[in-house]
């Protein structure tokens, strides 16, 4: 390999069979099928998009779960806009060359099926920016929403004061996002992260570093709760791999672009699950508690768990797909 292209590979890190996948299908993207001047303001490119994206049955399933959504994120990402600015310029004319990045962008979605977040290599979580590529599953876990929403410390809050909470484990971190997220809703808490994945870890300690939280902010490699000896949390936050067999045989593209062990939770895709309700009480402080999201696992696990007391909690977009037991409940 010549000397500028290994470096160029051992910066992305992708395996080489995936750097060939998606070589491959970027050069298939076609010419996008607009005249120069048909499409004229914001709108009309996000209209554009729309169609575009009907036409060719993309999924949505990473961040925006809706084509309008999708279409305004790639539009403002290619036009260097925050999504909460797009409303402002919604009606602005973009230049020839705007339209071309746009236009590229667009059709790169539909041809090559990689989520929009590979694409730009970003994603916004509760409105805070986090770097992705396909070392590590986009980010679009409930537990963001939950943090806000049942940690602040008001009346119908699962825990006290958040800014007692002295420690916090997030388990299956991925690209670290709902670590960061904890460490900005409890201010003085000291932070643990694990994944299995060294390369999701490599993104995590990207996006630790960009928040600059790496003071309060530990990775670790490791099998769930192996790498953390005896410590113990007043919190244990996670969305851990939880698909079943039959889920990860029908993954939508947008899906298997992402690293596969991400999602599987073995057969029924309760097998991390299990293991995490099985090892949860010896991590948690007297007072502390588990946060964990379980997809659609919710029967199977009332049914194995009937002795425990959980609490299902709802989202704007989910709903019973996350789960909180106190640690003397476990
Ligand atoms: C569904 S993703 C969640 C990532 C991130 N927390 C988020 O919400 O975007 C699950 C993560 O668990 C990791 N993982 C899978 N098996 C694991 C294990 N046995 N121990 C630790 N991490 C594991 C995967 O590498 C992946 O990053």
């Amino acid at each position: 390999m010549a000397k500028k292209a290994k470096a160029k590979a051992a910066k992305t890190k992708q395996p080489a069979k995936r750097r060939a996948a998606t070589a491959k299908s970027r050069a298939a993207v076609s010419a996008p099928k607009v005249a120069a001047g048909e499409l004229v303001t914001l709108l009309d490119f996000v209209r554009y998009a729309v169609s575009r994206f009907a036409e060719a049955g993309v999924v949505f399933a990473h961040g925006t779960t809706d084509p309008i959504a999708e279409a305004v994120f790639l539009v403002g990402e290619a036009l260097h806009l925050h999504p909460d600015q797009f409303e402002m310029f919604a009606t602005a004319r973009v230049t020839v060359r705007e339209a071309t990045a746009i236009l590229g962008l667009i059709e790169r979605r539909v041809a090559t099926r990689l989520p929009a977040a590979y694409l730009v290599n970003k994603i916004y979580m509760r409105g805070v920016q986090f770097y992705v590529d396909e070392r590590v599953i986009v980010p679009r876990s409930y537990i963001g929403e939950l943090l806000e929403s049942h940690f602040d410390g008001g009346a119908t809050s699962l825990i006290g004061d958040p800014e007692a909470v002295e420690r916090v484990l997030d388990l299956c971190t991925g690209s670290g996002c709902l670590a960061i997220l904890a460490a900005r809703n409890f201010p003085h808490a000291e932070i643990d992260a694990v994944d299995l994945s060294k390369d999701a870890l490599a993104v995590a300690a990207k996006n630790v570093a960009d928040h600059g939280v790496g003071e309060r902010l530990t990775l670790h490699h490791g099998n769930l709760f192996a790498p953390l000896g005896e410590a113990r949390y007043d919190l244990i936050i996670t969305n851990p791999p939880y698909v079943d067999a039959e889920g990860m045989a029908s993954l939508p593209a947008e899906c298997r672009a992402e690293p596969a062990m991400a999602f599987d939770g073995g057969d029924d895709g309760l097998d991390i699950i299990r293991r995490i309700l099985d090892e949860a009480k010896d991590h948690l402080t007297p007072d502390g508690g588990l946060l964990c999201e379980v997809g659609r696992g919710r029967a199977l696990i009332e049914e194995e768990f009937s002795n425990l007391p959980l609490l299902w909690l709802d989202t704007e977009e989910s709903n019973g797909e996350v789960f909180w037991i106190a640690a003397s409940d476990l």
